[in-house]
């Protein structure tokens, strides 16, 4: 029997000696490899400015606050993701509005999303999910004629594209999460915000170092959401690698593709306008429970992601009727995905789910 993790964090030689340059520096915050990771990051990314924040849920909170979201403001947001789209806008007194999804691509549906929209709506965060890009165009028109500001959740879809435009560079503000699992890490916690915007970028600079400029002085209210330079220097190194990685991801994904056709489950779509990342490769299936708890005891993980929408957490209970996100929700199932997956062990996996079936 195979044994198949379900993600895998690539550790080598260069990454190590980068973390023990760091060690012998003495320098370990605010230093030269943070600013090189941000321009690299801003060049990847294909924004003017790009700052390395705490992690992907600081990159959102700092974004929001930038935005200067506050008791009373709405912000739009799928109610079928990670909890950290929603939670920053209710630190900052505002509440989410939870918009349902498309089916196919499981992203914010713009339809639902137009019907949501109030007078005190301030801000609408599409999720990227999966690695995936919304379909950003009538996000940005609605948004543009109504002036909410667009906050993109690319904590999923680090090089992901949207006809052409890297995702994290379409809307206002980008967020991104360098958590271990993602397309993208610095095998801790990490994050970056990427923007066009110069007076949101100066905003963003200071809020994430005490709200201020000068050493001493604190000109606005600001937290430390700011990375080390341990995490840059595991940045910069993944940065060198992410093309390959997400090149490697789309394969496995189209292996997975090929092999899984003709069976009765949903496989994923990538749109004619998209470039999919496959941070998941997410599948639907009636008996998700069962499929899930076989492919365990042939000893191949898997996940579901999120079993829960975010109107029908504890902590944010809403009382609106999403079909669906709640549909999806009971449906889908996440295979092994990440790039140092065989093409020998997707072949297992997708055996094992044709055996189940
Ligand atoms: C869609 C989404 N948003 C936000 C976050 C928050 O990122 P972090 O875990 O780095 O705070 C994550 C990652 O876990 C995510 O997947």
């Amino acid at each position: 029997m195979m044994k198949i993790e379900f993600s895998k964090m690539y550790v080598d030689d260069d990454i190590r000696s980068s973390v023990i340059d760091v060690l012998n520096s003495g320098i370990y915050i605010k230093g030269e490899r943070l600013r090189s990771f941000e321009r690299e990051f801003a060049e990847f990314c294909g924004t003017r400015y790009s700052f390395g924040v705490s992690s992907g849920t600081s990159a959102i909170l700092l974004a929001l606050m930038a935005l200067g979201i506050k008791k009373g403001d709405e912000v739009i947001v799928p109610a079928h993701t990670f909890v950290a789209t929603a939670s920053p806008a209710i630190f900052l007194g505002g509440t989410p509005v939870f918009a349902d999804i498309e089916e196919d691509t499981y992203t914010i549906d713009p339809e639902d999303m137009a019907r949501k929209i109030t007078e005190r709506t301030k801000a609408i965060i599409p999720v990227h999910l999966y690695g995936h890009p919304c379909d950003m165009d009538p996000i940005n028109d609605i948004a543009q004629e109504k002036g909410i500001a667009v906050i993109e959740d690319a904590c999923q879809a680090h090089g992901a594209v949207y006809r052409g435009k890297k995702a994290g560079s379409i809307g206002d503000i980008g967020c991104f999460s360098f958590f271990p699992s993602k397309n993208m890490t610095v095998l801790g916690e990490g994050g970056m915000v990427s923007t066009d915007n110069e007076e949101l970028a100066e905003k963003i600079s200071m809020l994430r170092d005490h709200g201020r400029r000068d050493k001493y002085v604190h000109e606005v209210l600001g937290l430390n959401l700011r990375m080390d330079e341990i995490h840059a220097a595991i940045g910069r190194e993944s940065l060198k690698h992410i093309s390959d990685w997400n090149r490697r991801r789309r394969e496995i994904a189209s292996l997975y593709h090929r092999l899984l056709q003709g069976l009765d489950l949903v496989a994923p779509v990538e749109k004619s306008w998209a470039e999919h990342v496959y941070h998941l490769y997410v599948i639907r299936i009636k008996e998700r429970e069962k499929l899930a708890a076989y492919l365990n005891k042939k000893g191949v993980s898997t996940g579901v992601h999120y079993p829960v929408p975010l109107h029908r957490q504890p902590c944010m209970l809403a009382d609106v009727h999403l079909p669906v996100t709640e549909r999806c929700a009971k449906e889908i199932l996440s295979l092994p995905m990440h790039p140092q997956l065989l093409d020998e062990e997707v072949e297992y996996v997708c055996d094992e789910i044709r055996e189940a079936l």
